[in-house]
């Protein structure tokens, strides 16, 4: 009996080993990714895709495995997004990373990927919950809207308690500030307004709205409505909070137009553009995420799915699917 079970577990080590090492021999040289983005010039995606592309060499040269990415803007239309898909798989992409233009209907997409057995990572744009538990090979990459939101309120909340008259530039006990909101179906736009103000209130900075409106992340049209502000409320606005640097250079674009000067305006992201109007001092801050890490998460894990091997290890999944990239406030140092 003892010698019976002995053997069958011997024959099903060799079984394993030699299940193994077929897999080995198969291992693949290349990788084919599809990427598509929801529209190419957004500045955040923009920066996202150019760190995602060294990460793809880097990965080439570090695993000698060769990458190639084949990169699509979707202009932000959900049927050129569904067509490109269609592309990639008939193309033989081993996995796609999808940026998805309306997150509310990515069911199409996974459908497809699902027929074909190519796995999804999505990042940027969050799919719906319901949408994103139909398959275990559906992942996303993103940043904690709450959190990013709550950080940008911080920035505010500790500058006034260190030196409130830094933040109620006339002194009158109120700070008036308008808002500045992406697009309304994003997930990120409504989740950051409502922390971010809610940090300023329970961090008790005494503000007041003026008004807010929705520029769908676009630096024209925050600098459009940042102009109207400017006319209809005089000398009025203390602080601009914007749901993103693109739009808070906007109202920075509006303002050097009309000649104000003094008006603190935050951001989130830390694009290039955003960094550069923080080092020049005209934005006051911005919430960054670690855009090395976002990258490196999205090819690396596209990389495992491609090779069928499990999500490495040093990222760690939320319940196996999410993942949320660290993020740090960025302040400029002196005011002046
Ligand atoms: C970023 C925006 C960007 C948007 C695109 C947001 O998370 O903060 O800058 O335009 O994503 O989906």
């Amino acid at each position: 009996m003892l010698k019976g079970r002995l053997l069958l577990f011997l024959f099903l080590c060799m079984f394993l080993s030699a299940c193994r090492g077929g897999q080995k021999e198969e291992e693949k040289a290349s990788i084919r990714i599809g990427i598509s983005l929801y529209r190419g010039e957004d500045t955040f995606i923009n920066n996202i895709c150019g760190i995602l592309e060294e990460k793809a060499k880097e990965y080439e040269r570090e695993s000698g495995i060769k990458v190639v990415l084949d990169i699509q803007d979707a202009k932000g239309s959900q049927n050129v997004q569904n067509n490109q898909v269609e592309r990639f798989i008939s193309l033989g992409c081993d996995v796609l990373c999808i940026n998805p233009v309306d997150r509310m209907d990515a069911s199409v997409i996974i459908d497809r990927a699902m027929t074909a057995g190519v796995p999804v990572v999505f990042f940027n744009r969050q799919p719906v919950e319901e949408d994103m538990n139909r398959w275990d090979e559906l992942y996303y990459i993103g940043v904690d809207a709450k959190e990013t939101a709550v950080l940008q309120g911080k920035m505010v909340v500790d500058l006034y308690r260190e030196d409130a008259g830094a933040v109620d530039l006339n002194g009158d006990g109120v700070v008036s500030y308008v808002l500045l909101e992406g697009e309304t179906s994003h997930q990120d736009s409504l989740i950051r307004t409502e922390w971010s103000v809610r940090t300023l209130k329970n961090g008790g900075v005494p503000i007041e709205k003026l008004t807010g409106g929705i520029a769908n992340w676009e630096r024209s049209q925050a600098s459009a409505l940042m102009e109207q502000w400017l006319a209809a409320y005089p000398d009025t606005i203390e602080l601009v909070v914007s749901n993103n640097d693109d739009m808070a250079l906007g109202a920075i674009d509006a303002m050097e137009r009309a000649g104000v000067t003094g008006v603190n305006v935050i951001g989130i992201d830390g694009t290039t553009p955003g960094l550069e109007a923080l080092e020049s001092g005209k934005l006051l801050g911005t919430v960054s995420a670690n855009k090395e890490l976002y990258a490196s998460v999205i090819l690396e894990l596209a990389a495992s799915c491609a090779l069928g091997e499990e999500p490495p290890e040093e990222y760690p999944l939320e319940g196996g699917t999410y993942y949320w990239t660290p993020q740090e406030i960025l302040i400029r140092e002196n005011k002046d």
